[in-house]
Formats: structure tokens, C-alpha cells, sequence
């Protein structure tokens, strides 16, 4: 049977939405479709995450629906960045703006503006008004800084008083970076615990200049909320592994996965980090092969969850091969709650120092040695370790 024909054609329904349009009563500003008189609200963030010499990704939260862009200036350059996801403007709470194209070790200031959609409509959507948050400045890494200090954290487990009373301890002006070792959580269930347990009383620390750079535990891989985690803490390159070129350091970010096989029964196969931690070897192995800071830097750093590259069908053998032949200075990682120190041996040609959970890192580091001091949350020593540049 023939449908029926349609009484209006595209053309004439459009111009009739068109001639609606301007004549709607709420029409503002000197927008040709409606804008309401509302604006959205920051309900968290703006932070930088996963910062690197050249990009970084800028988070933060709105209290209603919103499309979202960074507005970068650099002296009297200002350039604007505002995502696209498969050709539309991502319209949300949540917004992920990720700059790239930066020159490496310059300083940036940055405004996140976020602009109300009050409805998604097919045509004509109705429009509210933009928020900005205060301007902040950052600074690109660069592999040729002099210095570079970091602060290391790690397995926070939920519990907000010690993120807090660990946040105070950090020299903020004198730290390039925060590094989280993962297990920041028991499970992920929803957004409003991955800010609440998490990323609230951090980014509240952080501020909007000084970037989070994250390493994946083993809880972060449970809950019903797992597999959204990468959307508050997303990187440039799309991948919970990378390298950052940080002067005298080549930091390598690694992602440990599960502790236990993905046929272990309490998983119910939903767990498939065998082939995800093969591409990750995969990559690491070409990132050593090629890359030149990695070659030429004093140091080179991992930094992950599990000290023992976590559950592998062959116990890490070929982790710590890789590492043994990219040079790998020292490994810095958390899972046990507990503080260890391993110097290198026979199988390991590198440090392996084994963060606690009340503990807090400085890493300082130039072109003759690289320092690591530990300290307890209430502020004594608990190791100290100087590794001073090969030959
Ligand atoms: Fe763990």
C-alpha cells in the first residue's frame, strides 16, 4: 500500500519553524533562535587532567545541560576550543574540553565557558546564557625544564579526611603535578561518588592550574559505574597508559588492571584485560623503541597501581623485561597500603619503592639525581632515596 502523501513538504515546514521562530515571544540577545534568561552553574571543576607538553584535558561539572568550550589566551593570542563528537557539540553536565597544539613549557591562562541548552529540540533547541569560570593559568611540561616535582598519593580508598589531610602536605608551588596511584575507590558505583569519595576534595586542593595525573588500580576496574571513569578523568590520547616528557624525567603512566585472572569466577566473564594489557605492552614497546626523551632523559619513572605490573598469564616476566631494556630508573606504585622499598636486584635493574596509604611522595628531580621523600600523613620521614643520573 502507498504511504500517504504528505500535506507539507520539508521546504515549507521548515520555513514555517523558521517564521515561528522569529516571531517567538522569548527571543533574546541577538541570537536568531530563543534564549532564556538562564545560566548554567559550576558545580565542579574546572581541573586539568592528564596534562603533557603539548595538550591536557580540562573537566568540570554544570548543573543542567550545557555545551562547552575553553577559551586559551596566551599573551595577546586567544584561542578557543569547543568539542565536537561525531559532528554535534556535546550537550551535558559533564564537559571534557582536551587543548592541543600547545608549546611546551609555556604558561597559559584558561576561562572553561558553559553555555545552557534548555531544550534539544530537532530544530530551533532553546538556548540559555553562558558561564565562565575565573581565569587560571597552567604551565605545558616540557622535556627540556631543568627541574621538575611531583606529589604522589595513592590507594585513598574513599576516605575524604585522608585525601584532605594529605592535600595539606603538598607544597603546591612547588609541585608540577598531583600523581594518583589508583584505588581511589572500594568499587565506582555513580558520578556523584567519583566526585564525592574522590575527585571533589582533590580537584578542591588542586585547584584549576595544577594537573592530576592518574594511574588505574584494580578497584577502579569494579562497580557499575567502572566503565564510565574515563570521562572525569580522561587523558588527551584516550587511554588510561601514556608517557609525558617532564625535563629531567620520562614518566611512564601505566594501567596495572585486575589482580586476579578474568576467569576468576567473582568477575561472572566481564573482564577481558588480556588482550587490553597486551596492547598496552604492545605500546610501551614501540613507545621505547622510538621515543627520544624517553632515550635521552635522565630518568625514566613508572608509575602504576600494582608494583608487580598486577595480574599477567605470565606474572609480569615480559613487563620487567621491557623495563630492564627501556632503562627504567625507578618504579613508583601503591596497592600494598603499606610502605616497601626494593633496590635493584637480579631480576629488577631498577628502584622499586611501594607507596602506603597514609603516605605522601615528593619527587624532585634534575639532571644529576632524582630524590624521593616519603612521608607519614602526620609529617615524619619514612624514607628517602637518592638515585643520581647514569653515566
Ligand atoms: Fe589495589
Amino acid at each position: 500500500m502507498k504511504a500517504p502523501r504528505p500535506r507539507t513538504t520539508l521546504a515549507s515546514l521548515c520555513l514555517g519553524l523558521a517564521v515561528l521562530a522569529v516571531q517567538g515571544p522569548a527571543r533574546a540577545q541577538s541570537e536568531p533562535y530563543k534564549v532564556f534568561d538562564t545560566r548554567p552553574v559550576f558545580t565542579e571543576g574546572p581541573f586539568l587532567s592528564a596534562l603533557s607538553d603539548t595538550s591536557v584535558s580540562v573537566v568540570w561539572m554544570t548543573d543542567a545541560p550545557s555545551h562547552a568550550k575553553v577559551v586559551l589566551r596566551d599573551g595577546d593570542t586567544v584561542r578557543e576550543f569547543e568539542p565536537q563528537v561525531d559532528g554535534l557539540v556535546p550537550v551535558g553536565q559533564r564537559h571534557v574540553v582536551t587543548l592541543e597544539g600547545l608549546t611546551p613549557g609555556k604558561r597559559y591562562s584558561y576561562e572553561a565557558v558553559a553555555t545552557r541548552v534548555v531544550r534539544l529540540k530537532p530544530y530551533w533547541p532553546d538556548k540559555g546564557l553562558s558561564s565562565s569560570s575565573a581565569p587560571a593559568v597552567f604551565t605545558t611540561f616540557s622535556p627540556q625544564q631543568k627541574r621538575v616535582s611531583f606529589s604522589v598519593v595513592t590507594d585513598t580508598h574513599e576516605d575524604t579526611a585522608r585525601i584532605t589531610r594529605l592535600m595539606k602536605m603538598v607544597d603546591w608551588a612547588g609541585s608540577d603535578a598531583l600523581l594518583h596511584l589508583g584505588d581511589a575507590f572500594h568499587w565506582i558505583d555513580s558520578e556523584e561518588q567519583l566526585w564525592a569519595k574522590w575527585l571533589r576534595p582533590t580537584v578542591a586542593a588542586l585547584g584549576p592550574g595544577k594537573p592530576l595525573l592518574f594511574a588505574r588500580g584494580n578497584h577502579e576496574l569494579r562497580g557499575a559505574y567502572a566503565r564510565q571513569l574515563a570521562g572525569y578523568v580522561p587523558t588527551p590520547e584516550g587511554s588510561y597508559y601514556y608517557a609525558r616528557s617532564m625535563g629531567p624525567v620520562h614518566l611512564l603512566v601505566l594501567d596495572t588492571g585486575e589482580d586476579k585472572a578474568d576467569d576468576t569466577n567473582v568477575y561472572a566473564r566481564l573482564n577481558r584485560t588480556v588482550p587490553y594489557r597486551e596492547a598496552e605492552l604492545a605500546w610501551l614497546r614501540a613507545h621505547a623503541a622510538s621515543s627520544t626523551h624517553l632515550a635521552s632523559a635522565p630518568f625514566r619513572v613508572v608509575a602504576m597501581h600494582q608494583g608487580d605490573w598486577g595480574w599477567l598469564p605470565d606474572n609480569g616476566v615480559a613487563w620487567t623485561a621491557l623495563a630492564n631494556q627501556a632503562r627504567v630508573d625507578l618504579v613508583i606504585a601503591g596497592h600494598d597500603h603499606a610502605f616497601s622499598y626494593h633496590p635493584p636486584d637480579q631480576t629488577h635493574a631498577y628502584h622499586r619503592l611501594i607507596l602506603g596509604q597514609d603516605q605522601l611522595a615528593r619527587i624532585d628531580a634534575t639532571a644529576r639525581e632524582l630524590t624521593v621523600r616519603i612521608l607519614s600523613d602526620q609529617g615524619a620521614l619514612v624514607h628517602a632515596l637518592i638515585i643520581p643520573a647514569r653515566d
